[in-house]
């Protein structure tokens, strides 16, 4: 598939992994974000995960180069004019994105892919704010981007089977396998992670047993990569707990209901990894809750 271009919305963890693997891949990339500092920061994120590849040995340090060469940041909507795919990873917030693809419509050129990284709101709804809901899926990664292999497509009720067939190839193209979902809220993977995860907090709440234990039963028990609790602190519990509600609010199952500790837990700041507490410290020895 490659060459071609590639606009990426958004330069934040997921945003600027898909901008990472469209540019390894041998896409020319623009990724745009709102403003200098959210860029400079997503940039820098990029460079570090490159750097990283380098040094595990997985990239060449030319093909670095030559990756981060084919790699632009903009503020400006207006570049991404002449992208052939168009890959959104902001906020997940439906009225923001539906409002960002409204505007897009207008800006890309005719023919190009529309796709959103939405991990559970509806394709079909974005879809609907664009004139061309036959040329728009959902391409979900999944985080870390350049180590995860899997992407979903998912197939809003009016995207076209040709859109379906080159987003295939263009997950192809990027090294991905690709599984084709329906636009249900939490496509597949999450409709069966994110019950499973709350399963955890609920356990853990209870007192079934320690964090360490409950981790460790799932990881070495069942050769996950990482214990329950340890993928929440990663995802982050305020996106599980965003996910949890949109699946909630949709189905109506209790299996989707957040757990109290789950809310107080976001209420408090403890985000995860990223705010350095989470049901794990970070930065410092591990300790508990
Ligand atoms: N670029 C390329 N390769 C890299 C890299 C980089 N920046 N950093 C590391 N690697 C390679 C390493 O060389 C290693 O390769 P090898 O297996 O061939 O030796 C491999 O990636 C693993 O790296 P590490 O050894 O450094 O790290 P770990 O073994 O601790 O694995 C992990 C890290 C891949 C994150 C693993 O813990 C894992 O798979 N965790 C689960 C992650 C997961 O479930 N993600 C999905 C979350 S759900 C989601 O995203 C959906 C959303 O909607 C919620």
């Amino acid at each position: 598939m490659p060459p071609g271009t590639v606009g990426v919305i958004g330069c934040g963890l997921m945003g600027a992994g898909i901008a990472q693997v469209a540019a390894t891949a041998g896409f020319d990339v623009v990724v745009r974000e709102v403003d200098d500092a959210l860029l400079k920061k997503g940039l820098g994120a990029l460079d570090a995960s490159l750097a990283r590849a380098v040094e595990k040995g997985k990239l060449a340090a030319d093909a670095r180069d030559q990756a981060r060469r084919r790699l632009r940041g903009t503020t400006a909507l207006a570049d991404l004019a002449g992208c052939d795919v168009v890959v959104e990873a902001i906020v997940e917030n439906l009225e923001a994105k539906r409002a960002l693809f409204r505007e897009l419509d207008r800006i890309v050129k005719p023919g190009a892919l529309l796709a959103s990284n939405t991990s559970s709101l509806s394709v079909t709804e974005m879809a609907a704010a664009t004139s061309r809901p036959e040329r728009f899926v959902g391409l979900h990664f999944f985080n870390p981007v350049p180590l995860m292999p899997l992407v979903e497509i998912v197939r809003g009720l009016r995207t076209g089977e040709p859109a379906v067939v080159e987003a295939r190839a263009f997950a192809a193209a990027l090294g991905k396998k690709a599984i084709v979902a329906p636009d249900a809220p939490g496509f597949i993977v999450n409709r069966l992670l994110i019950p499973y995860l709350l399963e955890a907090i609920r356990a853990f709440e209870a007192g079934l047993a320690s964090r360490e234990d409950i981790d460790e039963g799932m990881r070495l028990g069942c050769g996950h990569p990482m214990g329950p609790l340890t993928l929440l602190d990663f995802v982050g519990l305020d996106t599980t707990l965003w996910i949890a509600e949109i699946m909630f609010r949709e189905f109506g199952d209790p299996r989707f209901a957040a757990p109290p500790l789950l809310r107080r837990m976001v209420a408090a700041g403890h985000l995860g990894k990223k705010s350095g507490r989470g049901f794990y410290e970070y930065g410092g020895q591990k300790e508990s809750r």
